[in-house]
C-alpha cells in the first residue's frame, strides 16, 4: 500500500515533469512549483481515496466469490444422486401395506438412499430415497414373483402420492415386472415401493432379482 503510494507519486512526478518539458509551462519564466506541488498533493489524496474505494470494492467482490464458491461446491455435491439396492431375500406377505427395504445395497453416490433408520435422520425408515436438491429424477424397480398362492405387486410412492402400482396374481416361477417415473422432486420429497398387503416378492442374495433405482437427471 505504501509502496504503491510512492510508486504512483514517482509516476506523477515523471507525468508532471514530462508533461512540463513539453507544454507551455517551460516557456513560462513562472512556473509555480508551490501551485505544482499543491496540485500533486490533491491528487495524491484523490488517489488515496479512490485506492480505498477500491479496497472496499475488492474486499466485497472477495466476499461474494467466498459465497459462490462455496454454494457451488455443496450443489455440485448434492447433484452426486444415483442408487441401486437390491431386496436379496424375499418378502412378505404382510397383512398390511408395507415400505420395503432393499438391504443390500449395489449403488448409493451420494448417501441419498437410506438403509438404516439412523441415517440421514431417526425420523425416515429405511428404504427410503430422499432428494438431496430440487430436480428431475428416475425412478424405476425391477421386481420379482416366484410361485405360490400370493400375487407379486408393488407400489411406487412420492411422499404419499402413488405413482405407480403394479400387480401380477397369476402364479408362477420366476416372473418379473419393471417399472419407472421420471419425475419432478424438490429438495427432501420422499421416494420409496411399498409391498401391498397380501402380496409377495422374491430375491436371493446372489442374483439381485429385486431392485429399487433412481439418479438425478438434472437439477432445475
Ligand atoms: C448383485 O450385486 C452385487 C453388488 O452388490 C454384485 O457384486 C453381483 O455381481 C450382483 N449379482 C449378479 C448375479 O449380477
Amino acid at each position: 500500500m505504501q509502496r504503491a503510494t510512492i510508486v504512483t507519486f514517482l509516476c506523477l512526478l515523471s507525468h508532471s515533469s514530462s508533461q512540463g518539458a513539453g507544454g507551455e509551462d517551460t516557456t513560462s519564466p513562472h512556473l509555480d512549483v508551490t501551485t505544482e506541488l499543491v496540485n500533486l498533493r490533491d491528487r495524491i489524496t484523490e488517489i488515496r481515496m479512490e485506492l480505498r474505494y477500491m479496497e472496499k470494492e475488492n474486499a466485497a467482490l472477495e466476499a461474494r466469490v467466498t459465497t459462490a464458491e462455496l454454494e457451488l461446491k455443496t450443489l455440485k455435491e448434492k447433484s452426486q444422486v444415483a442408487f441401486s439396492a437390491s431386496l436379496a431375500d424375499s418378502v412378505g406377505p404382510f397383512n398390511v401395506d408395507s415400505t420395503i427395504v432393499y438391504p443390500k445395497v449395489i449403488t448409493n453416490v451420494g448417501q441419498a438412499y437410506n438403509l438404516f433408520t439412523a441415517y440421514p435422520c431417526m425420523c425416515l425408515p429405511a428404504g427410503i430415497f430422499t432428494a438431496p436438491v430440487r430436480g428431475i429424477y428416475y425412478i424405476g424397480f425391477t421386481a420379482c414373483g416366484n410361485a405360490d398362492s400370493n400375487a407379486m405387486a408393488l407400489n411406487l410412492y412420492k411422499n404419499s402420492d402413488l405413482l405407480t402400482n403394479l400387480a401380477k396374481y397369476s402364479n408362477g416361477y420366476m416372473t418379473y415386472f419393471s417399472g419407472g417415473v421420471t419425475v419432478q422432486l424438490e429438495a427432501g420429497d420422499v421416494v420409496y415401493t411399498q409391498l401391498p398387503a397380501n402380496s409377495k416378492l422374491y430375491d436371493d442374495h446372489i442374483n439381485n432379482r429385486t431392485v429399487f433405482s433412481g439418479f438425478l437427471v438434472i437439477t432445475v
